[in-house]
């Protein structure tokens, strides 16, 4: 579903991604690890479309996306897969509800299903009774938990996760892992998500390792 092949990245002097090559199917879960540095967050942002590859191709089923226009790539996002970005997060002016039932409005679900099945995420994820709250008001971990709801929103084909579990205890942790496993099995996402914490990436059906911007 979600293919790179042989992704190079370069930052200035710097080679954050080396010949990195990963496909993941439907339903299949993957957890990327790897130290500070490594690439990690590098790599997610080109297989969501955020970063073009100095070289290499990422591939959305028959769709070619790094090559693809600044629209496209966007169109591919906002319809087909779910964000969990490592520093940030949720619109400041909205409550949790309205954040997580965000990309269901703009793409054209009508105000009562989108509430509707943010509050069954919000519930879920255990963040429900701060639902009416802005993030300003509740704890960096309710917000996490809201941001992983919004990504799931939308039933995405792909979810993208960067350290999702950073700022929760390993109960809420492994709360979070589970709710994407489960968008993974029910709703047949591919997930990829980043953690430094092997206990949750023993969740996910493989683990790949970057180690200086290649695959280990
Ligand atoms: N926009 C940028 N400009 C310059 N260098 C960058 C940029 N983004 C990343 N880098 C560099 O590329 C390398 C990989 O960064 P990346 O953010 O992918 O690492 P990471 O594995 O996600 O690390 P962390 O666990 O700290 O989030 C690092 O050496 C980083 O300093
Ligand atoms: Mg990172």
């Amino acid at each position: 579903m979600i293919e790179a092949k042989a992704l190079s990245v370069s930052f200035g002097s710097t080679m954050a991604l080396r010949d990195v090559s990963l496909s993941v199917e439907a339903g299949e879960s993957v957890a990327v690890m790897g130290r500070s540095g490594s690439g990690k967050s590098t790599l997610l942002h080109c297989l969501a479309g955020l970063v073009r590859p100095d070289q290499g191709e990422v591939w959305f089923d028959d769709r070619r996306l790094d090559s693809a226009s600044e629209k496209t790539r966007s169109d591919e996002r906002l319809r087909h897969m779910g964000l969990v970005f490592q520093f940030g997060y949720l619109v400041p002016e909205l409550t949790l509800a309205e954040n997580v039932a965000l990309p269901l409005l703009v793409t054209g679900t009508s105000r009562r299903a989108a509430q509707q099945r943010a509050m069954e995420l919000l519930e879920r994820l255990e963040a429900s009774d701060v639902a009416d709250r802005r993030p300003s008001e509740v704890s960096g971990g309710q917000m996490q938990r809201a941001a992983v709801a919004r990504a799931l929103a939308h039933r995405p084909r792909v979810v993208f996760a960067d350290e999702p579990t950073g700022a929760l205890d390993s109960a809420n942790g492994q709360l979070v892992l589970e709710a994407m496993i489960a968008a993974a099995r029910d709703d047949q996402a591919a997930v990829v998500v980043v953690t430094h914490e092997a206990r949750l990436a023993s969740y996910c059906d493989r683990e790949i390792v970057l180690v200086d911007g290649v695959i280990e």
